[in-house]
C-alpha cells in the first residue's frame, strides 16, 4: 500500500513539474514578445480641464491599444485602436465628424515634425520659411479644435523621430493593404500605463512688479505721474508641457525686461532720471481674461493708482512683420490716446514700422476680456495694448499654445519693436514730442542689446508656463523676480488664486511604449507547440521512471480512493 501511494505521488510530482515547465515556457515566449518594446517615447498629454463645470479637452490618460493610421474606415470599430497622425496632416473635418458620430476611439497620437519649434539656424529664423508658416497655421487650427472639444479618449503629442517614422510607415502600409492591427493580426501596440488624471487645486497666479521712481524738479511738490509697462507671461495650449508661448507673450515679456534694463540705466543718473515713475508689471492669468491683472489692479496701492497716467501692455510683438496695432478702449479722439499714438507713429516712421490705432469699446457686463489693457480701462485707467495682432483674440486664441514656437519669433523684429517703445516712452517722459531725438542709439551704451533679447526669448521658449502647472515657486517666476530686482526697486510678488471658473487636471507628460505584438494565430501556434511539448515530456518522464507497463496501468487505473480507505 505504502509503495503504491508513493508511486502515485511521484507521478503527480512529475505531472506538476511538467506543467510548471510548460507555464514557464509560455511565460518566456509571451515575456519576450511583451518586453520587446520597439520604442519608448516621451509623450505630452493633451490638456484636460472644466470650464464652468463643462468637461473639455482629453478626458482619458491610459492607453493600451493597437496602432492604426486611418480614421476613415467606415463602420470599423476603433474603440480599441490608437490613431497615429502627423499633426501637420491632421484633418479637422474628419476628426470632428468622428467625434460627432459618437463612435468610440482608443486614442490619438499626434506627431510634430521632428524639428518643430526649434530655431534651426539664424538664417531660417522668423517665418522666412513659407512652408513652415503654413504648417504652423494648420497646427494652430488643430489646437483650437482640440481645446474647445470634449474628447472622451486619450490624446498625446510626440516629436517624430526615425523610430516613430518607421513604425508609422509600417502601420500605413498595413492599413493600406487591408491588414489593420488587431488582436487577430498582430502589429504595433501603444501602451501608456497611467492612472486617470486627478483634479488639481485652483492655481496660484503670481504677478511680479518693479518700480523706477522718477525725479521731481526742484521746488516742485506735485505728485509724479506714473507710466506702467505690462506684459502677461503665462500660457495656455493643447499640451501644457509644450506651451512655451515664444511670441505670446514671450516677446512681450522679453521687451518688458529689456525696457526695465534700459530705463534703469537712464534713471541711475539724476541728470537723466525722468519726471515720471515707471512701474513694470509681469502678470499671470493672461489666458483667463487677464484675471491676474484684474487682481493686481484691485490691490493697487492707492497712491500709485492716483498717479497713473497710462499703462502700456505689450503682447505678441515678435513675428516678422512691420505692422503693429495700438489697441485702445477709449475713443481715439481722447487727448491721451491721441498723444500716445502720435508718439509711436513718429518713432515708427524712422524705423520703417507702422503703428495703427484700433478702438474697441469694452462691455462691462461681458466676462470676456480680450486685451490686457481692458482690465485697466475697467478701473478707469488710460491704457493701450501694443500688438501685431489686428483683431481681439477669442478665449484661448493666441495664448502661447503649441503653435507658438521659437521658430516663428524674429529676434530682429523684437529688437526693433523694443526700440520703438523705448524711444516713444522717452519722448513722452522727457517731453520731446515731435522732435527727432534718439536716446537708445545703436552702438551707444543705451542701445537695445540683441544678446539679452535672444537669451530671454530662448529661455522663455524652453519654459512651459501654464498656470496650474507653474506654482508659486516655479524657477521662471523666481527668474523674473531676480531680473526685475537687478534693474528696478521695491520688487514684489503678488499672489492670488484663480477662481474655479476653470478646473484643471494633472498628468502632462508620460512614457509611451510601442510594442510589436504577435497575432492571435501566432499565439495559438505557440500554445499548441507547448501542449505537444508538455504531453511528450510527461510520457518520457513516466516511461523512464516507471517503465512502459506502469504507464499503461496508470492510464487504465480508474481514479480510486483505495489508498485512503485502507
Ligand atoms: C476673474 O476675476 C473676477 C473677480 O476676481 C471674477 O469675477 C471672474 O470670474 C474671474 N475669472 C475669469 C476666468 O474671468
Ligand atoms: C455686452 O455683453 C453682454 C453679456 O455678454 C451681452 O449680452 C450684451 O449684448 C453686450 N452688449 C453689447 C453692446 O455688445
Amino acid at each position: 500500500m505504502a509503495i503504491e501511494t508513493k508511486t502515485k505521488y511521484k507521478n503527480m510530482a512529475i505531472l506538476f513539474s511538467s506543467i510548471i515547465a510548460a507555464v514557464a515556457l509560455v511565460a518566456l515566449v509571451v515575456g519576450v514578445v511583451v518586453a520587446d518594446a520597439a520604442a519608448v517615447v516621451e509623450v505630452y498629454r493633451m490638456i484636460q480641464y472644466d470650464l464652468r463645470g463643462v468637461p473639455l479637452g482629453s478626458r482619458r490618460a491610459a492607453m493600451n491599444h493597437h496602432a492604426s493610421s486611418n480614421l476613415a474606415v467606415p463602420g470599423s470599430d476603433l474603440s480599441r485602436t490608437v490613431i497615429i497622425l502627423p499633426i501637420a496632416e491632421a484633418n479637422i473635418t474628419m476628426l470632428n465628424e468622428y467625434l460627432q458620430s459618437k463612435r468610440l476611439l482608443g486614442g490619438l497620437l499626434l506627431l510634430f515634425p521632428h524639428d518643430y519649434g526649434s530655431p534651426t539656424d539664424s538664417d531660417s529664423e522668423g517665418d522666412g520659411d513659407d512652408n513652415y508658416a503654413v504648417v504652423r497655421k494648420h497646427i494652430a487650427e488643430v489646437e483650437q479644435w482640440l481645446i474647445h472639444n470634449n474628447l472622451p479618449y486619450p490624446v498625446y503629442f510626440a516629436y517624430e523621430d526615425e523610430n516613430l517614422i518607421n513604425i508609422l510607415k509600417e502601420v500605413v502600409v498595413n492599413d493600406a493593404a487591408g491588414r489593420p492591427a488587431t488582436a487577430m493580426t498582430g502589429g504595433y501596440k501603444l501602451v501608456i500605463p497611467v492612472a486617470d488624471a486627478k483634479k488639481l487645486p485652483p492655481p496660484t497666479i503670481t504677478n511680479i512688479q518693479g518700480w523706477l521712481p522718477g525725479l521731481r524738479a526742484e521746488g516742485d511738490n506735485s505728485v509724479l505721474p506714473t507710466i506702467a509697462i505690462v506684459a502677461s507671461y503665462d500660457t495656455f495650449g493643447a499640451a501644457p508641457a509644450l506651451s512655451v508661448g515664444s511670441d505670446n507673450s514671450g516677446s512681450g515679456v522679453t521687451a518688458l525686461l529689456e525696457l526695465a534694463r534700459l530705463f534703469s540705466r537712464l534713471y541711475a543718473n539724476p541728470k537723466t532720471r525722468g519726471p515720471y515713475n515707471l512701474l513694470f508689471g509681469l502678470t499671470a492669468g493672461g489666458p483667463y481674461n487677464y484675471n491676474g491683472t484684474h487682481k493686481w489692479l484691485r490691490n493697487f496701492d492707492q497712491r500709485i493708482r492716483e498717479s497713473m497716467e497710462y499703462a502700456l501692455c505689450l503682447n505678441t510683438i515678435g513675428s516678422s512683420s512691420n505692422q503693429l496695432w495700438l489697441h485702445v478702449s477709449k475713443p481715439p479722439d481722447n487727448v491721451f490716446i491721441k498723444q500716445i499714438h502720435s508718439e509711436f507713429v513718429d518713432v515708427a516712421e524712422g524705423l520703417d514700422l507702422s503703428v495703427e490705432l484700433r478702438h474697441k469699446k469694452i462691455n462691462i457686463s461681458n466676462p470676456r476680456v480680450a486685451w490686457e489693457h481692458e482690465q485697466f480701462s475697467r478701473q478707469r485707467i488710460t491704457a493701450a495694448t501694443l500688438s501685431q495682432l489686428e483683431t481681439a483674440p477669442e478665449l484661448f486664441q493666441h495664448t502661447g499654445g503649441i503653435s507658438d514656437s521659437r521658430r516663428m519669433v524674429n529676434e530682429t523684429t523684437v529688437v526693433q519693436n523694443i526700440k520703438l517703445v523705448a524711444e516713444s516712452l522717452a519722448r513722452h517722459i522727457y517731453k520731446q514730442q515731435g522732435k527727432q531725438i534718439e536716446v537708445f542709439a545703436e552702438g551707444s551704451s543705451l542701445a537695445v542689446n540683441p544678446a539679452y533679447v535672444r537669451a530671454w526669448l530662448d529661455l522663455l521658449s524652453r519654459t512651459p508656463r501654464v498656470a496650474p502647472f507653474l506654482g508659486k515657486n516655479a524657477p521662471i517666476v523666481s527668474a523674473f523676480y531676480k531680473e526685475l530686482a537687478e534693474h528696478t526697486m521695491d520688487v514684489s510678488y503678488h499672489h492670488d488664486t484663480l477662481d474655479s471658473t476653470f478646473v484643471f487636471y494633472d498628468l502632462t507628460k508620460a512614457q509611451l511604449s510601442v510594442h510589436q505584438v504577435a497575432s492571435v494565430t501566432f499565439d495559438l501556434f505557440v500554445m499548441l507547440a507547448v501542449g505537444v511539448y508538455l504531453g511528450l515530456l510527461f510520457l518520457i518522464l513516466l516511461v523512464t521512471t516507471k517503465g512502459f507497463d506502469d504507464l499503461i496501468g496508470a492510464l487504465r487505473r480508474p481514479p480510486s480512493r483505495k489508498v485512503k480507505s485502507t
